[in-house]
């Protein structure tokens, strides 16, 4: 008889396993600007377990964010609360004052991880970092992170920053590993946080993904969150209502067998989801 748990097992907030204090499997909430939907989802997924949110001023939905906090059963000491700041505004004044709107608009003393949302446009890694330890030492964020860095921006943000860079922010699912960039994340110990970890809907009806989901009776989104979890890396996945967050929820029941982790890393497409022309990637 199989130890393992079912997919059906769905795991507790306990369960979820910390990558330093931040829970490894999170909601995203990138194009969730519905003014009902919004709140709701994130009560539902508190109510369900989830302890970190990721959202982002360019997002447009913090206020929206913070009310499904407010209205959850769950303290909000207890949830782990990441928002970004937009390209425009990684001047020094532009990024203290956005930090501010973005704890006022949450609802919030303070969040708990600040990224730099793309090195692009007013990123400057003196100003900016200036701006985001100053914010660290007032108390808006507890953490600094980076999100869309290439190895060698991940270099020049470690020297410029005083604070530890704590978390990357990159795409990454089976289909855009990401080796180099995970590899200059995890070599400065910074945790490595996958965005678009469902490669936005795209790991569904994957053949290798659907075989392996098949042999679990689990979905490919389970599949694609558990390999993820496996490799060190937490993810974030969008869900609007309660069937995808349950789903995705319940991968943290999914042990693959290393056969079947081995397969997924053999699947790398360099198939990029996320891919505007000022990503730093094609400059
Ligand atoms: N730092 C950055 O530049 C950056 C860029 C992109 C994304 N992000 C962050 O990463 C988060 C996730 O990425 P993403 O939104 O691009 O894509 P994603 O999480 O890979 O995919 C989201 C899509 O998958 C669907 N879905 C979710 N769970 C499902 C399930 N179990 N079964 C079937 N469909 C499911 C969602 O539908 P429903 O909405 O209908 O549930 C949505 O259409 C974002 O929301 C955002 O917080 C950051």
């Amino acid at each position: 008889m199989s130890e393992k748990p079912t997919g059906d097992e769905v795991a507790t907030a306990n369960d979820c396993p910390r990558a330093s204090g931040m829970p490894m499997l999170g909601m995203g909430t990138w194009q969730l600007t519905d003014e009902e939907v919004t709140p709701e989802a994130v009560e539902t997924a508190l109510g369900m377990g989830y302890r970190h949110i990721d959202t982002a001023r360019g997002y447009g939905n913090e206020h929206l964010v913070g009310d499904g906090i407010k209205r959850s059963s769950v303290d909000r000491e207890d949830v782990f609360l990441a928002t970004k700041i937009w390209k425009s505004d990684l001047g020094y004044e532009d990024a203290i004052e956005q930090a501010h709107d973005a704890v006022d608009d949450l609802g919030v003393e303070k969040v708990d991880l600040l990224y730099v949302h793309w090195p692009a446009e007013a990123y400057d890694p003196v100003e900016t970092f200036r701006a985001f330890d100053e914010l660290v030492e007032e108390g808006v964020t507890d953490r600094i992170g980076i999100s869309n860095f290439e190895p060698e921006q991940i270099e020049a943000a470690v020297d410029h920053a005083d604070h530890d860079i704590f978390a990357h922010q990159f795409e990454c699912h089976p289909l855009l590993q990401q080796d180099a960039v995970r590899e200059a994340t995890e070599e400065h110990g910074i945790e490595p946080v996958a965005y678009s970890p469902l490669a936005r809907g795209d790991v569904f009806g994957h053949e290798v993904l659907s075989d392996i989901a098949g042999d679990h009776t689990v979905s490919e989104a389970r599949v694609s969150l558990a390999w993820l979890r496996e490799r060190g890396v937490t993810a974030i996945p969008k869900a609007s209502g309660e069937a995808h967050l349950h789903d995705n929820w319940a991968s943290l029941s999914l042990q693959l067998n290393d056969g079947e982790l081995d397969a997924i890393d053999e699947l790398d497409e360099h198939d990029r989801k996320v891919d505007p022309e000022f990503g730093p990637w094609n400059q």
